[in-house]
C-alpha cells in the first residue's frame, strides 16, 4: 500500500460522505407520519456529522498535496437509500441508512489499513475517529430497525 492508495481511498470516502449528506437530507424531508418523526430528527443530526467527516477528509487530502473532488467526478452508488415511493415507508430508509453506514465502516477500515501500511499515522488516526462515529450511527439505526420490526 502506498500513499496513492491512501489518497484514492480518501477521495472515495469524501464522495460517499457527500452522497450520504444528500440522501439523509432528502429522506429527512420526504418521510411523513408520526412514526417518521424520530427518524427524521436523527437523520438531521447525522447530516451535520457526515458533512463534518467530508470536511475533515477534504482538509486531509489538501495536507497530503491533493484536493477533494468536485461534482463532475461524482458517481452515485447508494441505491438502497433512494427516497421511497411511499413516503411513510420508514423501514426502507432505515435499511438504506444501515447499508450506507456499513459501507462507511468498510471504507474507514480500509483507510486505516492503507494508512498504516503507508506509514501515515495522521490519516490513520482520522479514520479511526470517523469510524467510531459511523459505528455509533449504525448502532442507533439498528435500534430503530429492532423497534420497527417488532411493531
Ligand atoms: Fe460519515
Ligand atoms: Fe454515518
Amino acid at each position: 500500500m502506498s500513499s496513492e492508495d491512501v489518497t484514492r481511498l480518501l477521495r472515495g470516502a469524501y464522495q460517499d460522505e457527500i452522497e450520504t449528506v444528500m440522501n439523509y437530507l432528502t429522506n429527512s424531508i420526504v418521510l411523513d407520519g408520526v412514526r417518521a418523526e424520530e427518524i427524521k430528527e436523527s437523520l438531521q443530526q447525522d447530516i451535520q456529522e457526515e458533512l463534518s467527516h467530508a470536511e475533515q477528509l477534504g482538509q486531509r487530502l489538501k495536507q497530503l498535496g491533493e484536493r477533494p473532488p468536485g461534482s463532475a467526478e461524482f458517481t452515485a452508488s447508494q441505491q438502497s437509500l433512494q427516497p421511497p415511493e411511499d413516503s411513510t415507508d420508514v423501514i426502507s430508509v432505515i435499511e438504506g441508512v444501515l447499508d450506507a453506514e456499513n459501507g462507511a465502516i468498510e471504507t474507514y477500515r480500509a483507510i486505516i489499513d492503507a494508512a498504516e501500511a503507508a506509514d501515515d499515522p495522521v490519516t490513520e488516526n482520522l479514520a479511526v475517529t470517523i469510524l467510531a462515529d459511523e459505528e455509533a450511527h449504525r448502532t442507533e439505526f439498528r435500534g430503530y430497525r429492532t423497534e420497527y420490526v417488532k411493531d
